[in-house]
């Protein structure tokens, strides 16, 4: 069995190949910067120092135990919350500093049970948008999530599967270019996770946002990710590359050699 390791990536021509099998980054899609970021809530040192650029239409994965702050750095990235030290920044193709569209989908859906499923994403395009290009949008990013067959139902009749692909579909209606997902299919059953992991990398694949995703299932990670970082403490512990074309499948031996690095790094053993 092959261990890939960060040299082999970086010298093996892995960005020629990446450059063939990933997505071209959507024309809104920026890159993210942190610089030394921190985050303490009273004597808590949440992130201690968090250095990392996540390319415009990269997916990031990020694991780590429990408390480790991996929901803290996506509200930070999310503007949701304000860190208490460093800096964090967006940047188009350019380097320029831009203001994405950034938008999160949490683990509950967190729909509106009074709003049919359609109203539920047009909810995600906010003010402003004329109500019958609002309805055509949100019936464009229900295909997306092949719900389109659901739009007039009505949230408690669904799945929980198809409730989550409702959420993604009100993150993205707005054409995001920075999709932040924490644990977004924590709730699912196994099989549910499998069809919406793939088609979670369809439509990465498809729009070209730049994609973070906390999860806590290591093989989720690798199956997905162009790159997984784990945390620790505070400190970006490893930052793994995931050399593989996509769509990946299930049960690759590398990957699985890939899932044992991570996991050591998870539990300290690395
Ligand atoms: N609003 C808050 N006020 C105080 N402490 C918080 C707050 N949010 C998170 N924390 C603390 O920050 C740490 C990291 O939490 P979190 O980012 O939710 O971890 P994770 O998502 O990795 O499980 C935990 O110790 C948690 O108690
Ligand atoms: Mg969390």
């Amino acid at each position: 069995m092959t261990v890939i390791t960060d040299e082999r990536f970086h010298s093996a021509g892995f960005e020629q190949e990446h450059e063939d099998n990933a997505s071209r980054p959507a024309p809104g899609a920026a890159s993210i910067r942190l610089k030394g970021l921190e985050k303490s809530f009273g004597g808590n040192r949440v992130l201690r120092g968090i250095d990392l650029f996540v390319p415009a239409g990269q997916f990031v994965a990020v694991i780590g135990k429990s408390g480790c702050g991996k929901s803290t750095l996506l509200r930070i990235l999310m503007g949701l919350d304000q860190p208490t030290g460093g800096s964090l920044g967006f940047e188009d193709a350019e380097g320029e500093a831009v203001a994405p569209n950034a938008r999160i989908v949490f683990q509950e859906p967190r729909l509106l049970p009074w709003l049919s499923v359609a109203e539920n994403v047009v909810v995600g395009l906010g003010e402003g948008v004329p109500k019958a290009e609002a309805h055509a949008q949100a019936l464009d990013a229900l295909s997306e999530v092949q719900l389109s067959e659901k739009a007039r139902e009505w949230p408690a009749r669904l799945s929980g599967g198809q409730r989550q692909r409702v959420a993604l579909a009100r993150a993205l209606v707005s054409t995001p270019g920075v999709l932040a997902l924490d644990e977004p299919l924590g709730a699912l059953d196994a099989l549910t996770r499998i069809s919406m992991q793939e088609l979670l990398n369809r439509v990465w694949r498809e729009l070209g946002f730049t994609t973070v995703l906390v999860t806590h299932d290591v093989s989720e990670a690798v199956h997905l990710a162009d790159r997984v970082i784990v945390l620790d403490e505070g400190r970006i512990a490893l930052d793994l590359p995931i050399p593989y074309p996509h769509p990946r499948r299930h049960g690759n031996p590398a990957l699985a050699e890939l899932e044992g690095r991570l996991l050591g790094a998870i539990l300290g053993k690395s």
